[in-house]
């Protein structure tokens, strides 16, 4: 799959880290039951549950990564290429047959039940390597044009699945709300 941007210019998208704003939700929440919030001993932790991420900016083929309850999160909206290469591949050639996405946790690991959008353009994924946590690589990074763990060499597709190396699991997806300009960013997959 070709690059369609310079090596500088992916290193510097793939590590832009954009500021979120407070979610909506935990705001909304405190207003209507302010007691019950003030006696939560899980308060500061509800306040960093959730993140909302502005995507109207984001352009295909640009991969913004946001920090969320100390993890990575990946957001890429892919180009028709990445779509049309992660749609060709039989999911009996996975190593990970499951999507691992919480949004459906039943669902296997068919491109379009691993990502969103009208056309499926868009991932968002906690970018920690699932054999030993590192941080991939992405912009098209490894063999199969998605992201590439350096650390012991996991090969990601365009989807963020597992294909090569010893990372038993494709890379999680949180449950998230999307209107189409805001990703909303609620909770963990959870295996
Ligand atoms: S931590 Fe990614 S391959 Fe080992």
């Amino acid at each position: 799959m070709a690059k369609a941007h310079s090596d500088h210019e992916s290193t510097r998208r793939d590590f832009l880290f954009i500021a979120t704003g407070a979610t909506g939700a935990v705001i909304a929440g405190s207003a209507v039951w302010p007691l019950i919030d003030q006696m939560n001993p899980d308060a500061s932790v509800l306040a960093l549950a959730s993140i909302d991420v502005d995507v109207s900016g984001v352009e295909e083929g640009q991969q913004i990564t946001v920090m969320w309850r100390g993890k990575p999160v990946f957001i890429r909206k892919r180009t028709a290429d990445e779509i049309a290469t992660a749609r060709d591949v039989s999911i009996d050639l996975l190593p990970d047959g499951n999507a691992r996405n919480a949004n459906d946790p039943d669902a296997k690991a068919d491109d379009a039940d691993r990502s969103f959008g009208e056309n499926g353009e868009w991932m968002v994924m906690v970018g920690v390597c699932t054999h030993l946590g590192c941080v991939p690589i992405g912009d098209g990074a490894g063999d199969f044009g998605g992201w590439y763990c350096p650390c012991h060499g996991s090969h990601y597709d365009t989807a963020g699945r597992i294909r090569k190396g010893p990372a038993p699991q494709n890379l999680p997806i949180p449950e998230i709300a999307f209107d189409g300009d805001v990703i909303s960013i609620l909770n963990e997959y959870k295996a």
